[in-house]
């Protein structure tokens, strides 16, 4: 969809004259490597896509707020008063934005008047690319940006994760806001999820596309398995401070996978196996970075695999229809690399394949998957695009 027929939907939605309408664009985000780790203080290697949430906006001159999405038209338009905000179910989708408005007032940042948003999200929602961290990090961008609140991307970000966790209930990392917000054109974003420091990486891939296979299999991340597996990493930390009685790690992707093996005997089987995943998964994310710092996109891609494999064996964050993906992956010609990306439990899987071999590549995926799941895949090219910003 152009901007042009988006904004000519806002005047027919709000009645708004055009002129004074303005135009955002946020990015989802692909995870290269690093799954799992942003609550356990790990490094992660995301990119910001092209694919991602429009926002198309008024301010209004008292205090309402109607919002409207495309991608949820028969819902209609949907309204809240800046001074009564409150997490409602029946507003569905508008939570996510609503949560943005709700946290901000609530950190300080006083917004004077009300807005007419129209979203429109190209991005598959629900399936690991981030649509939620999308739509809060395009909130949060407009309303600092209408209000002059100056708040840097990195606090943005922030502040999105915090609405996430307590507006919404959903316990995520920081990881998904974070690319998003500071996301950068041909590079990945290198993040210390402990430190926050982070460091954009050229992602030079060369004649390598990064190719996204939604599986369609529909997954809830408010699912009680994600908060699962967080509360088995925070069991294995405390085990492994007790055991060890002198040094107290932090995270626990402040242990080296060697430092770990001194620990195998002090937890139940899922803990440790949670423990190793997180603690080896941080390793594979440095090496990553050395592999695409020294153009060894093989070497990469290999870290991409063995991610997977961790992933399916030790997480158990995988599923039939991601390992599929993956399988199908690894005997084409032309992929170096293959993994599910973000949460898991369905969603989306990436591979890294020659551009040569890429409409080879999405046809026989879409024959085999369908075959092996009596799914249909939907697959995309990923361009790796700057964070949130005003187009328009
Ligand atoms: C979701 C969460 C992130 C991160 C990933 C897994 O996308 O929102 O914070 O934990 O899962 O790496």
């Amino acid at each position: 969809m152009t901007t042009e027929h988006l904004k000519s939907k806002f005047a027919e939605h709000f009645g708004t004259e055009t002129e004074q309408i303005q135009v955002f664009f946020s990015p989802g985000r692909v995870n290269l490597i690093g799954e799992h780790i942003d609550y356990n203080g790990g490094m992660v290697l995301p990119v910001a896509i092209n694919l991602g949430t429009y926002g198309i906006v008024a301010q209004r001159n008292d205090r309402k707020v109607r919002l409207m999405s495309l991608n949820f038209e028969e819902m209609g338009v949907l309204e809240f008063s800046l001074d009564q905000i409150a997490y409602d179910a029946k507003m569905d989708w508008a939570n996510y934005p609503m949560g943005v408005f709700h946290t901000l007032q609530n950190e300080g940042f006083a917004i004077t008047r009300g807005f007419d948003i129209l979203f429109y999200g190209d991005l598959p929602n629900g399936a690991g690319l981030s649509s939620s961290a999308s739509i809060e990090v395009l909130t949060a961008t407009i309303l600092n940006q209408y209000e002059a609140f100056g708040i840097a991307p990195e606090k943005i970000a922030l502040l999105c994760q915090k609405s996430e966790n307590q507006f919404n209930g959903v316990n995520c990392g920081i990881m998904d806001q974070f690319s998003i917000a500071n996301g950068m054109a041909e590079h990945a974003v290198l993040l210390n999820c402990d430190t926050l420091d982070y460091e954009h990486v050229p992602a030079t891939l060369g004649k390598y596309r990064i190719v996204i296979v939604n599986t369609n299999k529909k997954r809830g991340l408010v699912d009680s398995a994600y908060n699962q597996r967080r509360k088995e990493c925070e069991v294995a930390l405390e085990m492994i401070n007790e055991a060890d009685g002198g040094h107290q790690y932090n995270t626990l992707c402040d242990l080296t996978p060697s430092a770990f093996l001194g620990f195998t005997e002090v937890m139940p089987d899922n803990v440790y196996k949670r423990a190793y995943h997180a603690i080896t998964e941080n390793d594979r994310t440095l090496q990553s970075k050395r592999a695409l710092s020294a153009g060894d996109l093989i070497a990469f891609g290999e870290c991409m695999y063995s991610s997977h494999e961790s992933l399916k064996h030790q997480f158990e964050v995988s599923c039939f229809e991601l390992d599929t993906v993956v399988e199908i992956s690894r005997g084409q010609r032309g992929v170096i690399g293959a993994r599910m990306t973000g949460a898991g439990f369905g969603g989306c899987a990436i591979a890294l394949v020659h551009e040569a071999h890429v409409d080879e590549y999405k046809a026989v995926m879409a024959k085999l998957y369908q075959e092996k799941t009596g799914l249909q895949a939907s697959i995309y090219i990923a361009q790796i695009s700057g964070g949130t910003a005003r187009v328009e």
